[in-house]
């Protein structure tokens, strides 16, 4: 998979693609991420790619020109399954989102966005997605970009082992994960619970899934509903 941000900070993406998991599926050509200066498309002699909105009150907003100049530029090499827009009032992310792009798509343009936001007609013309990372504002587009690419990166087929497979991750089964313990068996007096020393694998198994549902009914308790109506006979289960 190939992703392209677009933004005018560039160098905030610098570090996020350049170690750990990004890296390695770099290295390992499952991706690619291309980070390009909305500057360099700047088209006024004063190289601003940003003008006041029309309108009283509102600050400066990114123009049409320098990013339908940079994305028409980016289509002429490749096809595009998706031009997404980060946006504070985009769709907000989550992990279906996630594994949805991450199968569907083989290449990926990001926008970022900045100040005031984008001109409109741009997001009509050419954004195919919007996407916010939550409902709080962050000064740029630039760190939820790298976490919607981290999430999509991530779920590629040979970028994690079998040992941290994604199939085990909170979310992906609608259950926060279940905690994890590692050596010392006991510390400050407080062991492992004994179950994961038994070596009974499909006890275990049940031991994780009983955990992941307490968690989750305690701390998220949205998901929870949805996850007893997407399982009645749990439901059923836990009513007795
Ligand atoms: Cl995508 N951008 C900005 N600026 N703020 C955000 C966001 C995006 N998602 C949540 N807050």
């Amino acid at each position: 998979m190939r992703i392209d941000i677009i933004s005018c900070v560039p160098n905030l993406l610098d570090s996020p693609f350049s170690h750990s998991i990004l890296q390695r599926a770099n290295d390992k050509s499952l991706s690619e991420v291309h980070v390009h200066d909305l500057r360099k498309y700047a088209v006024n002699k004063h190289g601003h790619i940003d003008d006041y909105a029309y309108g009283h009150g509102a600050g400066m907003v990114i123009m049409c020109e320098p990013i339908f100049n940079c994305i028409e530029d980016l289509k002429k090499e490749r096809e595009y399954q998706e031009v997404i827009y980060m946006t504070p009032d985009g769709e907000v992310f989550n992990q279906q989102i996630a594994n949805h792009l991450s199968i569907t798509c083989e290449n990926i343009i990001i926008l970022c966005g900045h100040y005031k936001g984008i001109d409109q007609r741009v997001r009509d013309e050419l954004v195919t997605r919007e996407i916010s990372i939550g409902d709080y504002v962050l000064s740029g587009g630039e760190l939820a970009a790298a976490v919607v690419a981290d999430a999509i990166i991530r779920l590629l087929p040979g970028v994690l082992g079998d040992e941290t497979s994604a199939l085990t991750d909170s979310f992906q089964d609608g259950l926060l994960a279940p905690p994890v313990y590692t050596r010392p068996k006991e510390w400050k007096g407080k062991e492992v619970p004994s179950i994961l020393l038994s070596g009974h694998e499909s006890k275990i198994d049940e031991w994780r899934l009983e955990e992941s549902m307490e968690r989750t009914k305690e701390r998220r308790p949205d998901l929870w509903d949805k996850y007893l109506d997407a399982h009645p006979e749990i439901k059923k289960k836990k009513k007795k």
